[in-house]
């Protein structure tokens, strides 16, 4: 069976791994496959450029990661890693076959061994200075247009999602206000990311416009990433890389009658051709929960937020890494850190503390229950997911589409993990479930394990915390 987990790769609106981050020439060298083809010198290399965005880290693609010379080879060995380069029905990396002249590097490098570090060092080709001038960028002026957007956007879209050469069967965004002029959404195709979109007012060198932050933490990275609105026709907007422009990365909003098309595209920074990323096509399912905001929070007015009056400041992102390309402010995690350090490290503009109206949930799993050794798919949803005997509601062997459709949020916890907090969540009731995905299938369904649904009751001011020790149910 093929070993999709579909939830075990990391999602965002751009995948960015630090090591990747390196501004890297545009076309690919061929290598001179008459030398001594080894490691270090050249599978490394087209490994980090091509492969590790996805197979690297506590959550890689596949549970499959090559870091490492020996998992590399393991790769080859068990998990037909040839095959998988040179296919062009299924091709590694999931966008498209690399040049020939690559994938031959591999196999060369199969044949004669797996040479691990050759005698004779390459000589080092002289990389050219690469320089990045920043577009002007233009944004809308929403006292004359585009202002509706912020009233579109409101609501539960649930629906289909193409994500890093894959379709996921449903998906789902939840965008709600959480003040006067700033709606947010969460969302999380798996794995611990604590990923949102918020659109706010924001007055962009002058002009009052709309933006866009997006980001979270993911693979053990803080990253935010800022885009301003610069296209506004009726049913279409376009937002920008809010330094680096249209040719870095770009996320275009199309609405329909009751449906609405996010697209995004991403060139890593300027190191690729950019090209797409993920699209989500859903359709408004439940407005209450959005229309309530709205009316809480006076929502939407023309409020500046934030202010950028002389553009993004330009991030830091390390001696390493001189040429900045994007308004993307990150930080390497590490456990020792809180959000709020990691924010002000990444020195981005917008620090948690700043977003009103969030609540965050501290989840503890015990792990004596069903769920030992099993990860563990959290499900918040507006209504509970479980019936009033504690039974899942179902249909056939499944889930049934009307409960499934209530879910806003379901993040996956690793086997391992025994803490959790979920950050950047709406306030006010929803429900939380837990199921072990035992056929790992993504859709909680007959075989898997769950526990009943809880309500909760979200606020801003305090941490919640959960202990979680009743996944006690069998589908
Ligand atoms: C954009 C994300 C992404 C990139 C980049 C990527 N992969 Fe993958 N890879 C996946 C996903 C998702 C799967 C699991 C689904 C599948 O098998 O198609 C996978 C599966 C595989 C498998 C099969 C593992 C198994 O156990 O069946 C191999 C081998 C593999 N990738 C190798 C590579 C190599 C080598 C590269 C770089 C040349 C690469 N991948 C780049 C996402 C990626």
């Amino acid at each position: 069976m093929k070993r999709i987990l579909f939830f075990t790769f990391v999602f965002m609106l751009i995948i960015v791994s630090c090591k990747t981050l390196k501004v890297s020439k545009k076309e690919y060298t061929p290598i001179d496959l008459s030398e001594d083809i080894s490691y270090s010198n050249h599978i490394k290399p087209i490994i980090e450029n091509n492969c590790l965005t996805c197979h690297s880290g506590e959550f890689a693609s596949a549970n499959l990661t090559l870091e490492k010379y020996e998992e590399v080879i393991a790769a080859i060995k068990n998990d037909g890693l040839l095959n998988r380069i040179n296919n062009h029905e299924k091709p590694m990396p999931t966008s498209g076959l690399m040049p020939k002249n690559a994938r031959m590097t591999f196999q060369k490098w199969a044949d004669n061994d797996f040479l691990k570090v050759s005698e004779n060092p390459v000589k080092q080709t002289e990389e050219e200075n690469f320089v990045f001038n920043p577009p002007t960028i233009n944004a809308v002026d929403i006292e004359k247009n585009g202002f509706e957007f912020m009233n579109k956007i409101q609501g539960h879209w649930t629906g289909k999602m193409f994500l890093l050469g894959q379709k996921l069967p449903w998906f789902s965004f939840d965008f709600r206000a959480i003040n006067t002029s700033q709606v947010h959404g969460m969302f999380e195709g798996g794995s611990m990311g604590n990923l949102f979109n918020t659109f706010f007012v924001g007055e962009f060198k002058g002009t009052k416009t709309i933006m866009l932050r997006n980001g979270g933490i993911l693979s053990g990275i803080y990253r935010t990433s800022y885009f301003v609105l610069t296209e506004a026709n009726e049913n279409e907007y376009l937002f920008v890389d809010a330094y680096g422009g249209k040719d870095i990365m770009w996320v275009k909003i199309k609405f329909g009658h009751d449906k609405m098309n996010m697209t995004t595209y991403t060139s890593k920074f300027g190191s690729v051709k950019s090209s797409r990323h993920m699209e989500f096509e859903g359709k408004l399912q439940n407005e209450d929960l959005a229309q309530q905001a709205a009316e809480k929070f006076n929502y939407p007015t023309k409020t500046v937020f934030k202010s950028f009056p002389n553009g993004m400041p330009k991030p830091d992102w390390g001696k390493e890494y001189e040429t900045v390309t994007s308004a993307s402010y990150m930080m390497m995690a590490d456990s020792s850190m809180d959000y709020e350090t990691l924010g002000k490290w990444a020195q981005d503009p917008i620090q948690i503390s700043d977003l009103e109206n969030i609540a965050r949930l501290n989840l503890v799993f015990e792990r004596d229950d069903l769920s030992r050794d099993k990860n563990i798919s959290v499900y918040l949803s507006r209504e509970p997911l479980t019936d009033s005997n504690d039974k899942m509601k179902m249909e056939y062997d499944y889930i049934s589409m009307k409960a499934m459709n209530q879910v806003i949020l379901f993040p996956q916890i690793n086997k391992n993990q025994k803490q959790f907090e979920l950050t950047y969540l709406h306030t006010g009731k929803c429900y939380i479930t837990f199921v072990v995905d035992n056929n790992k299938d993504m859709v909680p369904n007959k075989g898997d394990f769950y526990s009943k649904s809880i309500e909760l009751n979200l606020n801003s001011e305090t941490i919640q915390k959960l202990s979680v020790n009743m996944i006690d149910k069998s589908m």
